[in-house]
């Protein structure tokens, strides 16, 4: 061995794996390697961060042990375990691809095949394979591109296709072959617990050295995303019905662009005439750009005539007791509101 490959220091991915074997948090889905139980975490964790996601996870996979169980499933159960994750088509998508793999023999085994999966991208389909199955793949996410910003010191907009480009082949060009799982993990602790967005814990940085933005000062101030579009503020109303110890829920229909078959609280527009009896509070919202500030009222009357729950009527309603809730899938706009009229969803 020459000297120059002797004074080397440890590359990034060696400093990584090393950093990742100590630190690592015990998150239940790092005690699989069952592809099914994977391919869950993974969807669940697309937008939602991973301590929100534990409780969720472990009711679905025990809800749902294998990818049959859930392949077997109504749309309404799987929707009514992901009830308060958010981004609803991600579980209609779930059951999807599980009926399909099913059809098709199991799970797949090789980067293409659970690529062409429902709601599976390129970085879900990166994290799966190379967790589950060791495959050499790259799963680049939010928290990689911010830590190849920082250790490129790179201002590029990573809004732009062409630098999340450029920046998923410089994690390409750190994988480390052998343990391409560990080491994707190891990014996005990393990203998640050192390289944070706002105040980067740079003294703790495994990869403190080969950072020029931890030596030129300017990590906090990466990566560099342009904004689009400014968010929208509205206020609306939603009002809490009771009638005989049950509440009133409207069925947003299956042509609804969000949320088709979620049970929500009734609106101004649903009830023209409903009175406002009593004020029980107010809560913020958010859905894409949309900054919904929620006036939660008791009401009485302007009642529509109420189909069977089972009808797929549009605007569907329907009265369900505080022990239903729980069985149904509940808009969480309509959990937070349920909470300040003190009617928890016990499950
Ligand atoms: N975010 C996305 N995938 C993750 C994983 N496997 N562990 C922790 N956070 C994640």
């Amino acid at each position: 061995m020459g000297l120059r490959a002797r004074i080397t220091r440890p590359g990034i991915a060696a400093r990584l794996l090393a950093w990742y074997s100590d630190h690592h948090r015990d998150l239940p889905w790092r005690r699989t390697s069952d592809p099914y139980r994977v391919w869950i975490s993974e969807v669940m964790l697309q937008q939602t961060r991973a301590q929100a996601v534990i409780p969720y996870y472990e009711r679905f996979v025990a809800q749902f042990p294998t990818l049959e169980s859930l392949a077997g499933a109504r749309e309404e159960q799987a929707l009514a375990a992901w009830s308060g994750l958010g981004y609803y088509s991600r579980a209609r998508n779930l059951l999807k691809a599980a009926r399909l793999a099913v059809a098709a023999g199991g799970f797949p085994s090789d980067y293409d095949a659970i690529r062409g999966l429902p709601g599976v991208g390129d970085y879900t389909a990166a994290a799966v394979s190379s967790i589950a199955f060791g495959l050499p793949c790259a799963a680049v996410d939010g928290n990689a591109l911010r830590v190849v910003s920082r250790v490129k010191n790179d201002a590029s907009d990573i809004g732009s296709m062409a630098t999340r480009r450029r920046f998923a082949e410089t994690v390409t060009g750190w994988l480390d072959q052998r343990r391409p799982g560990d080491f994707n993990q190891a990014l996005m602790e990393l990203g998640a617990t050192i390289c944070l967005p706002r105040q980067p814990l740079c003294d703790e940085c495994p990869i403190r050295d080969g950072c020029l933005a931890a030596t030129a000062g300017s990590a906090a101030g990466l990566p560099v995303k342009l904004r689009k579009e400014d968010p929208l503020h509205i206020r609306a109303t939603l009002f809490v019905v009771r009638r005989r110890g049950r509440v009133l829920l409207i069925r947003e229909d299956s042509g609804a662009r969000r949320m088709a078959g979620f049970w929500r609280l009734p609106t101004t527009e649903d009830l023209p005439g409903a009175t406002p009896r009593e004020r029980l509070g107010e809560f913020r919202h958010s859905i894409t750009r949309h900054r919904y500030l929620f006036e939660v009222y008791a009401s009485s009357g302007g009642l529509p005539a109420c189909p069977a729950p089972t009808s797929a009527a549009a605007g569907a309603c329907a009265w369900f007791s505080p022990a239903e809730l729980p069985t149904i899938p509940l808009a969480t706009t309509a959990r937070k509101a349920l909470n300040l009229a003190g009617i928890p969803r016990s499950s």
